[in-house]
């Protein structure tokens, strides 16, 4: 069952009735002021960290579901009656009601008894602040007197204390209202230099800033008091809960149209010109007036909704792709890469799962998400890696997490998750075979954000390698620490305590346990450094990095196989885990797929008999699940992996994070039909109709699918923020379609279904455009290049001389 549709003309999708299973959002906002917005205008905003700079409010977890928005309110004058043009939070019956989510924008429209409303939302390009553009019309036979009301609630900046310190906030609330523009600058009598502003281009019958004003006594968002009485109290915030409404009147003819436009935003003032006049407690408007001035025309607006769109055509034309599978096109063309500029820019930060408060950029995560990124903005992906390179340990360790707007490393989790360094090799790699840009490598960079520790990057990188072998467990395996790219498979942890973290709690001096994961993991990055080193005339520091990768494969294939598959770990007593010899949690995912990208097993045969067993005993139609048999019960020694029930989560859920590594291990040992046959098992285009198992987003990645140990089987959750973005956009783009950038130029190796007669696709790499063209002459996955009408050796298309901006590549497959 489906509940919208996708138009990919405008790159939209269409929700055509507001009661999705849950909300469906989207994001606005693509680089420092970010919101939230679902099919029913709910969500938050935020400038920069959902934490530290939270401009509205949200509760999460609420009844009824998605409480706290973007919301406007209608009121027919003749009437009384009022509605919400975005169903929530009123919830009437509306005819005619759809939202499309676009590529950083929303649209919200509906018809109630004749009044059409339809309000745009989206940020422009280059400032801070949300657009919300109402068109009203009225198709009635007679004249229409209307009220406009807005609604925001406002966050006390911290979503932390926010949410839990009501001593200190039910008493510092402050507002100023000034030429129709309400002003939110709760502790900017003190250390703050920021304020939010909610303003509006039609002249104002009223407005309210107190919530208990606006709503009333004991009413909720869906019956305010203001609204109901068609008037509002012009309420003056001091202390409890500030809010911004505007009220606006609007008369309509029959068949009249008329715009009205909100603007809710974030500015700075230089910390020494806060006030207005010196000395007073009043803002200085003078730096934000012409920011509001500029966005209530309604010229401007529009150029700057085309300018959105522009941008994203420009971000979507450095990769098009033409298959016989639409639901391929569509993620690869447009949502995938969306969904992984969103993580790009949010990390596991700010969504419908994650709450903005307890994660910022994780380490792990944001060098994987680069993965889907480096050729979007390469100047951003650049920034990124330094940022993320700046909070490693002088150990070669890294914090685990840090804070957006500080930068800085996040001192409650800590670090010791032995996977973390090795990721920034694999992100570094990527961009370094995106961009050519070598000179990274020279930028100095700082250890635990310490000025002074300055450090090239690329010694961050040897470090990183270096803290593995620093590290090696009895079997010459990494010992695994905290965690690895599985959070929840905790070997030294040994938690009996109620409410513990698994992650930062540590009993066990970690002298044993030992990843396969990160075995397979270490040799993918020293190849990876090898070959940087190779690229900076290294050679004997690159022959180093082989030999302690070939080194680390021994070990992995004398004591991290299973006979079968590979195995996943050995515990704290030296015992294995995911092995034919453990009752539960005999085979995992994650070896199989990161030992094999790492090229483990290719020549042996174990690669194939590996994925084998993973397609025998952990493939369903909804994806790969993460283990099993699921563990039925708690085990101590596994920790959080087998806390949750079977089929959820990290026990034996489908974490579609892995199932591109899965892919991506196929097409290495050139299997096209089932590699495409996972991608489109997880494909949440290819999943649309059946929306109702399914019941997240159809036009993004979940991190989860329940797997089939859950009553659930099938049902997605945590949609949006998830290494899958990147994973899935690199799994398909590079290696089953094959195009892959490398050192020497573009390397084109397609490994695609059997039946596809070939596709066309257009690639931007280093400022030249490929024109390519595979066409299946036979059924394996042998390449004949033709580049510009000429015959090349190998898959590799060189690099054009200087100037040349476009080539043709003709692939023929055999
Ligand atoms: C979540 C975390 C990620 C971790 C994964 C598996 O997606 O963000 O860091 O690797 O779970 O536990
Ligand atoms: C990952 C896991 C989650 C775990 C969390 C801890 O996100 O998916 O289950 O609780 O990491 O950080």
């Amino acid at each position: 069952m489906r509940y919208g549709y996708f138009d990919d003309q405008r790159r939209e999708y269409v929700i055509t009735r507001p009661n999705t299973p849950l909300p469906w959002i989207n994001y606005l906002g693509s680089e420092a002021y970010f919101g939230l917005i679902s099919n029913t205008a709910g969500g938050y905003s935020f400038y920069r960290d959902a934490r530290l700079r939270r401009l509205t409010r949200y509760r999460y977890n609420n009844v009824p579901l998605d409480c706290g928005g973007h919301y406007i309110y209608l009121r027919d004058g003749d009437t009384g009656e009022f509605w919400s043009p975005s169903w929530q939070p009123t919830r009437h019956e509306l005819e005619g009601y759809i939202c499309r989510h676009g590529l950083g924008y929303t649209i919200i429209g509906s018809t109630y008894k004749g009044i059409e409303a339809q309000t745009r939302y989206f940020v422009p390009l280059g400032d801070s602040l949300e657009i919300w553009q109402l068109t009203l019309t009225n198709r009635r036979e007679e004249p229409a007197n209307l009220s406009v009301f807005s609604s925001v609630e406002f966050c006390l900046w911290d979503a932390q204390g926010d949410a839990t310190n009501f001593q200190r906030n039910l008493s510092t609330g402050e507002v100023e209202i000034e030429d129709g523009v309400i002003y939110h600058k709760t502790e900017y009598r003190e250390r703050r230099n920021h304020f939010a502003f909610f303003a509006c281009s039609e002249e104002l019958a009223g407005f309210d800033t107190q919530r208990s004003a606006f709503l009333g006594p004991y009413r909720g968002w869906d019956n305010p008091a203001a609204v109901e009485r068609g008037r509002s109290f012009n309420s003056e915030a001091h202390g409890w809960a500030p809010m911004g409404s505007h009220h606006v009147r609007v008369a309509l003819e029959p068949g009249e149209t008329r715009q009205v436009i909100f603007l809710l935003g974030y500015h700075e003032n230089p910390r020494d010109q806060k006030f207005d006049p010196p000395g007073s407690q009043r803002i200085n408007k003078r730096t934000v007036k012409p920011v509001i001035a500029r966005y209530l025309a309604r010229d401007n607006v529009d150029a700057a909704f085309e300018a959105l769109r522009a941008y994203w055509d420009g971000l979507l034309s450095i990769f098009q792709v033409r298959t016989l599978d639409i639901h391929t096109n569509r993620m690869v063309n447009i949502w995938n890469l969306y969904q992984c500029m969103v993580n790009f820019n949010l990390s596991r930060s700010a969504s419908y799962f994650e709450s903005g408060i307890g994660r910022g950029m994780g380490f792990r995560d944001s060098n994987q998400d680069l993965l889907g990124f480096v050729h979007m903005v390469p100047e951003r992906a650049r920034e990124r890696i330094l940022d993320l390179a700046a909070t490693q340990l002088e150990t070669g360790g890294a914090y685990h997490q840090y804070q957006p707007l500080t930068k800085w490393g996040n001192d409650e989790v800590g670090s010791n998750f032995n996977d973390d360094p090795l990721w920034l090799i694999l992100s570094v790699a990527a961009y370094l075979k995106e961009t050519g840009d070598g000179s990274i490598l020279n930028e100095p960079v700082v250890y635990e954000n310490r000025p002074g520790t300055e450090k090239p990057l690329y010694e961050h990188l040897q470090r990183s390698l270096r803290y593995t072998l620093d590290r090696l467990g009895a079997h010459g395996l990494p010992l695994i620490g905290r965690a690895d790219w599985n959070d929840c498979l905790n070997l030294n942890t040994f938690s009996d305590t109620p409410g513990e973290s698994f992650q930062t709690t540590t009993n066990k001096e970690g002298k044993v346990a030992e990843s396969v994961f990160i075995a397979g993991m270490f040799v993918l990055a020293a190849k990876e450094l090898a070959a940087i080193a190779q690229e900076r005339g290294l050679a004997d520091e690159a022959q180093r990095y082989h030999d302690e990768a070939a080194e680390m494969e021994a070990a992995v294939l004398e004591h991290g196989w299973d006979g079968e598959w590979f195995l996943r770990a050995y515990d704290d007593f030296g015992r294995k885990v995911g092995s034919h010899e453990c009752d539960e949690g005999q085979i995992f995912i994650e070896p199989q797929g990161f030992c094999i990208l790492a090229g483990i097993g290719l020549e042996d045969g174990r690669a194939e008999q590996a994925l084998a067993a993973v397609k025998e005993q952990l493939a369903t139609p909804h994806g790969i699940i993460l283990q099993q048999p699921a563990y039925s019960r708690y085990y101590l020694h596994l920790g959080e992996i087998s806390s949750y029930p079977p089929g959820y989560k990290e026990n034996a859920g489908i974490f579609c994070h892995t199932n591109p590594w899965i892919m991506i291990a196929e097409a290495r040992v050139g299997h096209g039909d089932q590699a495409h046959n996972y991608y489109t098992c997880i494909n949440p285009s290819a999943r649309e109709e059946i929306s109702e198992v399914h019941r997240c987003e159809p036009y993004v990645y979940a991190q989860m699918i329940a797997g089939r140990d859950a009553p659930t089987h099938g049902e997605a959750k945590n949609s949006w923020l998830t290494g899958t973005a990147a994973w899935n956009y690199v799994a398909i783009t590079q290696w089953i379609l094959g195009i892959r950038p490398t050192y020497a130029g573009l390397q084109i190796a397609p490994v695609i279904p059997s039946d596809w007669p070939g596709f066309k696709a257009t690639r931007v790499f280093r400022g030249v455009t490929y024109h390519i063209t595979a066409e299946r002459a036979g059924p394996g996955n042998t390449v004949s290049l033709t580049v510009d009408g000429k015959p090349v050796e190998g898959d590799v298309v060189p690099l054009p001389p200087a100037g040349q901006r476009e080539v043709t590549v003709q692939v023929i497959l055999t």
